[in-house]
């Protein structure tokens, strides 16, 4: 072990685990690769106001969680939280919205930081595979959302999930909520905390997990009662499309998320087997971020999905994912000879494009075998002296145990009818 270990609330992605996150990233975008969504690819830091106008001044991510630093230059910059801000940050610097081809639909992965404390599901970096679309009002964009991260989380096998959905009103009428749910809430017995939190983002409150807090509010005023008709309207359409393509969801009022962009639909995918940290990925519509942030008005909606969580919940699951082959062909040379001979069927292999690896470091034929097992090759090529002089090499089936020497100007031909 080296002096070294990875920082807290942080772990190596390593094989043979690694492929699963890839596995996992490749599911959640390829839907959306198929309906429209460009790839969005944008540094891993901003400027630090833009995440504190964006995400809002008042939330945890904000107050709490961000990786700031100052450049030599003086720069104020953030490890990136999140990744909506930045790419509608890169969107508008773009003036993609400008090309008339509204929305502008993106999808984007990479890592995220927060400095939350660390417990299993929540850590200091994570992965995210994520979908904005920007630019269009239209309850056919959010259903389409929620719609493709159902597809792609049943596409792994996942069904244990749950998709939770409410509407958080817009800038008319969820002031007037607002301000009742403050009114209600600074009548109860609660923490200092609390109370300064009645304050600044009185919805959050809802979302506390203390039972004598959840006890308090079952009277509390509903936003339900207080959403004005074109969102009450806007709503009850989302519903009845994801009720039409057969997506099950449940409403849940108490439902506010972390980030304070958001307006009208927002949703939530929580998955059964993960303990406390149970939502998987999460969105909903942000119609006033552009503007937030200095641009025009572009109403927009989004989702990002956690990749380790996702893992995570295919282990709770007990799902195996189909995995690519990585190696169909393991090379064991014995002798100088047979390595030259070798390695350069091993180059001709892969440039037919048939995933070969090779037994390195002139090892003997009992340890290379091993390696050859654990590469889960299909099949092997041994090689010696005595085969080389007699120009064949000895082709070894894995499944069947069947060996057979092949002429070693034919193999390559051979292993590529053999695997199709
Ligand atoms: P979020 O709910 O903060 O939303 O994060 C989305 C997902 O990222 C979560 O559901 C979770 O799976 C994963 N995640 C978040 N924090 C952590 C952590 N500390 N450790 C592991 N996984 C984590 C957003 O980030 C919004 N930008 C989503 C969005 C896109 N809204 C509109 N467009």
């Amino acid at each position: 072990m080296s002096t070294f270990q990875a920082p807290k609330g942080t772990y190596d992605l390593i094989p043979p685990d690694s492929a699963k996150f890839l596995a996992v990233r490749e599911a959640i975008s390829a839907p959306l690769r198929d309906s429209g969504y460009g790839y969005i690819e944008t540094p891993g830091f901003e400027n630090v106001e833009l995440f504190a106008r964006g995400v809002g001044e008042s939330t945890d991510i904000v107050t709490k969680e961000m990786y700031t630093l100052t450049t030599k230059g003086g720069d104020q910059l953030a490890l990136r939280p999140e990744g909506t801000a930045s790419v509608l940050r890169a969107a508008l610097e773009a003036n993609l919205h400008k090309a008339g081809n509204l929305p502008v639909k993106l999808w984007y992965s990479g890592s995220y930081y927060r400095y939350e404390r660390p417990q299993k599901g929540r850590y200091r970096h994570f992965s995210q595979v994520g979908a904005e679309a920007i630019g269009t009002e239209d309850p056919v964009l959010d259903a389409e959302l929620i719609i493709l991260a159902d597809q792609a989380y049943r596409s792994l096998g996942l069904q244990q999930f749950r998709i939770l959905l409410n509407s958080l009103g817009d800038r008319e009428c969820r002031p007037v909520y607002r301000e009742a749910l403050q009114t209600f809430l600074r009548d109860l017995d609660l923490d200092e905390e609390t109370r300064r939190r009645i304050e600044i983002n009185p919805l959050r409150v809802l979302d506390d997990k203390r039972a004598d807090v959840q006890k308090q509010l079952t009277d509390a005023p509903r936003l339900r009662d207080y959403l004005c008709d074109a969102c009450k309207a806007y709503h009850e359409e989302v519903r009845a499309l994801l009720t039409a393509a057969g997506v099950v969801y449940e409403d849940d009022e108490k439902l506010v998320r972390g980030l304070d962009y958001y307006t009208r639909t927002t949703f939530e995918f929580v998955h059964d087997g993960l303990g406390s940290q149970s939502a998987v990925g999460g969105g909903g519509r942000y119609d006033g971020l552009s503007e937030m942030i200095g641009g025009p008005a572009l109403p927009s909606v989004g989702w990002a999905l956690g990749v380790d969580r996702t893992v995570l919940a295919l282990e709770a699951e007990g799902v195996e994912l189909d995995l690519p082959v990585t190696t169909s062909v393991y090379a064991v040379p014995l002798g100088d000879e047979a390595r030259r001979a070798l390695f350069t069927v091993v180059t001709e292999l892969r440039r037919a494009g048939v995933a070969a690896d090779f037994a390195f470091g002139g090892r003997g034929l009992k340890g290379a075998m091993k390696s050859a097992n654990r590469s889960g090759a299909r099949y092997t090529l041994v090689a010696g002296e005595r085969d080389l002089a007699e120009g064949v090499v000895q082709l070894k089936d894995m499944e069947s145990g069947e060996q057979a020497a092949v002429g070693l100007a034919d193999v390559v031909a051979e292993l590529k009818t053999r695997l199709g």
